[in-house]
């Protein structure tokens, strides 16, 4: 499987596998996609250009903290993936250094204004929308209804039956805490999320952790980001994804390049690449379905379609900023988490 899926993406690079692979440097690359993805492109690129990828895959919170943590003497020179807020946040904390790729103009206009905003210290390489994923086995076995609004989650039959992540640690739950900020106002939104709280049977380190389990008819009911449900589907498990009526949010993946990188030259060279439509279509060669933000990158079916889906005019300065971030995070934790279930 592994090889069919390398040699459709050599294919689909253009390039052909060097006869042996030269010694051509290496870069350190945090990689906020699932673990499928990360590794494509890994020996993908090896194989291609010769350079040794050493990945280490991290949710976005996770990302960000390492590189806080390694701000006198960074480790990593290139963050992939990961939600748009923590790659916005490393820019105003100047963890990330200032790049314009000639490469922009191809890019969908949200991932140009996402590059513009953090004054061309990070760029989209996605887009996903916020909902949820449920199984409909389960749901049916337990005699539960389908959720279909935010305010549905609220039901006293869905106790112990929602999982989502913990937003200090996922750039997903992170989402959903400004998502629901924006759709209802602050003081609302934490009633609410304080309501939540009563059905969820868990807040996991991982943003794509939840779906997982609902596929693995662990838990009845995710948010998540929708875009993770056809992967699980492709194995054979019972999951479907829906976006809230009343309105979501959605994330700009992001991809930033780290001050002070060592290895700075050749970290430059795989952002390049990695802004190619043919590099952003191995997403959907490893079974992940964001929409790519390369507007010539083929956009597989199983990407959600976004004409459908009802959003909210996102402010990704807003929720991106470090003091909102962490101002929401630390509230959440004290007035939410702490709560008893
Ligand atoms: O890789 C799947 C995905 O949903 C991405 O689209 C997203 O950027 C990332 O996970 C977020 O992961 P986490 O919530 O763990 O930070």
């Amino acid at each position: 499987m592994k090889k069919t899926l390398l040699a459709l993406a050599v294919m689909a690079t253009g390039a052909a596998l060097p006869a042996a692979a030269q010694d051509a440097g290496q870069i350190n690359v945090i990689c906020s996609v699932q673990a499928e993805w990360c590794n494509l492109m890994q020996t993908v690129y090896s194989r291609t250009t010769g350079v040794k990828v050493n990945m280490s895959l991290k949710g976005s919170g996770e990302a960000l903290a390492q590189l806080i943590a390694e701000k006198a003497n960074p480790k990593t020179d290139l963050w992939f993936g990961g939600t748009g807020d923590p790659h916005l946040q490393a820019a105003e904390q100047d963890l990330t250094l200032e790049y314009k790729s000639a490469s922009l103009p191809q890019l969908h206009a949200w991932a140009q204004q996402q590059a513009a905003q953090s004054k061309f210290r990070t760029v989209g390489i996605y887009s996903g929308p916020l909902g949820f994923g449920y199984n409909p086995e389960l749901l049916a076995k337990k005699k539960l209804p389908l959720p279909k609004t935010w305010n549905d989650l609220l039901k006293p039959e869905y106790k112990g039956e929602i999982q989502v992540a913990n937003p200090a640690s996922s750039g997903t739950a992170y989402t959903m805490v400004a998502t629901l900020v924006q759709l209802m106002g602050e003081d609302k939104a934490f009633d609410y999320m304080k309501k939540l709280h009563r059905n969820i049977s868990q807040y996991t380190r991982s943003g794509t952790a939840p779906i997982k389990a609902v596929a693995r008819g662990e838990t009845s009911v995710s948010i998540s980001f929708v875009h993770d449900g056809p992967g699980e589907k492709m194995q054979g498990f019972p999951v479907e994804t829906i976006t809230p009526s009343d309105g979501t949010g959605a994330e700009i993946g992001s991809m930033s390049l780290i001050k002070g990188a060592r290895n700075l030259e050749a970290a430059k060279k795989f952002y390049e690449w990695s802004l190619t439509a043919s590099a952003q279509e191995m997403g959907a060669a490893a079974k992940q379905f964001q929409l790519p933000s390369n507007k010539s990158a083929k956009v597989d079916p199983r990407v959600p379609d976004f004409k459908k889906i009802k959003f909210i005019d996102y402010d990704y300065a807003k929720y991106g900023s470090s003091a909102e971030r962490r101002r929401l995070i630390g509230k959440w934790e004290k007035d939410v988490n702490s709560l008893p279930r």
